[in-house]
């Protein structure tokens, strides 16, 4: 039976449930923080390590104003309403991704929350806000050459914003779409993909304990038979 310490999911398919069920892509935005609570629930209840949520891609930027104030509206509050969960659950947050371009106040308080659960162990949150692995490994390979070290292995995920966390052991996209859209593209060399159907909102704690229960009988290779 293998191992699970590391889901990563790309949160897909909330404006065309929102669209769908409420006229509106950030009705369905708002509904997929329901789902976001469900899974780290049931990611501590399954003894995850480290759940990596892709929440804003490097290439977000490119939608509406409108939708794009929304989702940050949706996250300063998620952070305001959970951030004591998080402390008396034991949570860890980590954010990854290039926070330089947000509001101060929001940068401010993403750092505070990183700071006030950094010791927590049960469950480590990364959430991934205007992440893209492009950028991710360009700035690694430019660490690295600044700093006159070999380009191998090692000084690359050493560079990496994931740097302390082991690869994912599984990848998961829900909303019916078969593409990566530029995430953990390094990390994932080795990890169990499983392209869900359901619209995200709709996805829940049962689907994600099919996947987890297909994993641990998965027989990994690694290059080996
Ligand atoms: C994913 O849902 C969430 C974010 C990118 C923030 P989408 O907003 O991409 O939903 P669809 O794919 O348009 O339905
Ligand atoms: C990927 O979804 C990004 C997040 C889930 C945050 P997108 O909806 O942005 O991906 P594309 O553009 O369809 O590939
Ligand atoms: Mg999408």
């Amino acid at each position: 039976m293998n191992h699970l310490k590391h889901v990563a999911i790309i949160m897909d398919g909330n404006g065309r449930w929102g669209i769908k069920h409420k006229k509106s892509r950030n009705l369905g935005h708002k509904a997929g923080l329901n789902t976001v609570e469900k899974i780290i629930r049931s990611s501590v209840k399954n003894k995850v390590k480290y759940l990596t949520l892709y929440a804003f891609s490097t290439e977000n930027w490119k939608r509406p104003t409108n939708e794009i104030n929304f989702l940050f509206n949706l996250l300063n509050d998620f952070i305001d309403q959970k951030i004591n969960d998080f402390i008396k659950n034991k949570i860890k947050l980590k954010i990854i991704g290039n926070i330089n371009p947000f509001k101060n106040k929001l940068k401010k308080k993403l750092k505070k929350s990183e700071q006030l659960t950094k010791k927590n162990n049960k469950l480590q949150v990364n959430l991934a806000l205007n992440y893209g692995s492009k950028f991710e490994l360009i700035n690694a390979f430019k660490k690295i050459s600044k700093n006159k070290k070999n380009i191998n292995v090692k000084n690359i995920e050493k560079n990496l914003y994931t740097s302390s966390i082991p690869d994912p052991d599984i990848l998961i996209r829900t909303g019916n779409t078969n593409r990566l859209s530029n995430f953990l593209l390094w990390q994932i060399a080795y990890s169990e993909i499983f392209f869900e159907k359901k619209l995200w909102p709709d996805f829940n704690e049962n689907d994600y304990n099919i996947i987890l229960k297909k994993f641990r009988k998965t027989k990994r290779n690694y290059g080996n038979i």
